[in-house]
């Protein structure tokens, strides 16, 4: 069956939703969260306070289905909506809270108030937003990353995991493992999108969103290989007992397929499921049974990892 494990928790699918896409609202997290193909929700990060976002327009999709560019700038209810959200919400279904706070204090912030709360859920901490004006990813500053880790670790004991940048450089690879693999963490989520992309309109010759004159976060089909080639990096060199979320460049069943052969746990699906909407994750569920029934699969842990190589 297609189904995985993270520590103690049980997920009946293995597709989600990527943090930012679907999920800002209640009405859009109960959305993925009751669709009978999903295996949890994944929350909008959220910081301390209420945030409008970044001006419009702040989301483009390239034609061809070659993906997205946007620059959302963190628009968000506030941690509190969330907590209001997981604390009331009576699911079989493990939520994940993503919190994405503008400093290393407003995290540690909010995972105390995470560690006092009732939320029996895990906990995914966004070090790669690359769309707020003057806040680098903290994802590609590798002591802060293990600062806040350290400071994070001191206290928190629920199931904890951190959402990534992407890395492009083998020894990238190598030290961001080295630092996650000195904690305790229940997984490893890879990738955000590529950030600072630049679209162009043919048409008018501009820019297509309006914040940081166009640059923007990259996703969908363009880049695929680079989140496999993070897959497939980070599981080989991170501990047995930290889990992968595999993100990125997933419109088909056969991307979710090659996130599990790269070693991926779940997949989510973000540009595709602002594109397609939520019947999304019945078609991908659907075209992954055929080829692993076409292959003769029964089981996903068949094909975890088993990428061959030559
Ligand atoms: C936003 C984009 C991200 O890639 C992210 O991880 C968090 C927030 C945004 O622009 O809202």
């Amino acid at each position: 069956q297609l189904t995985a494990n993270i520590q103690n928790y049980h997920f009946n699918h293995i597709l989600l939703n990527a943090a930012g896409v679907m999920c800002q609202t209640t009405t859009e997290l109960d959305t993925v969260l009751t669709s009978k193909y999903t295996g949890s929700v994944v929350t909008k990060s959220a910081t301390p306070a209420v945030r409008p976002g970044n001006p419009s327009p702040r989301y483009y999709e390239l034609n061809h289905g070659l993906g997205t560019i946007n620059s959302m700038g963190l628009p968000n209810e506030g941690f509190d909506y969330y907590m209001n959200y997981v604390s009331a919400k009576k699911t079989d279904k493990p939520i994940f809270f993503s919190i994405a706070g503008l400093s290393k204090q407003e995290n540690i912030d909010m995972l105390h108030q995470l560690q006092d709360a009732d939320f029996d859920g895990l906990i995914e901490l966004n070090l790669s937003c690359p769309n707020v004006p003057g806040k680098p990813q903290t994802g590609y500053d590798f002591e802060a990353t293990e600062q806040i880790l350290t400071e994070a670790f001191a206290f928190f004991t629920k199931p904890l995991g951190v959402k990534l940048p992407p890395y492009f450089d083998i020894v990238h690879f190598d030290d961001i493992a080295a630092v996650l693999n000195k904690f305790p963490l229940a997984f490893v989520n890879t990738i955000n999108s590529i950030g600072n992309g630049l679209v162009i309109d043919e048409n008018t010759d501009t820019v297509v969103i309006k914040p940081k004159a166009g640059f923007g976060g990259i996703g969908g089909t363009l880049v695929k290989a680079t989140a496999l080639a993070n897959v497939r990096a980070l599981r080989n060199r991170l501990n047995t007992t930290i889990k992968i979320i595999g993100t990125g460049g997933v419109t088909t069943g056969r991307d979710v397929y090659d996130h599990i052969l790269c070693g991926a746990d779940l997949v989510e699906v973000g540009s595709q499921l602002a594109i397609e909407g939520i019947n999304v994750f019945e078609r991908l569920e659907t075209e992954l049974t055929e080829i692993l029934t076409a292959k003769g699969y029964t089981s996903l842990d068949d094909v975890r990892g088993q990428l061959k190589v030559i």
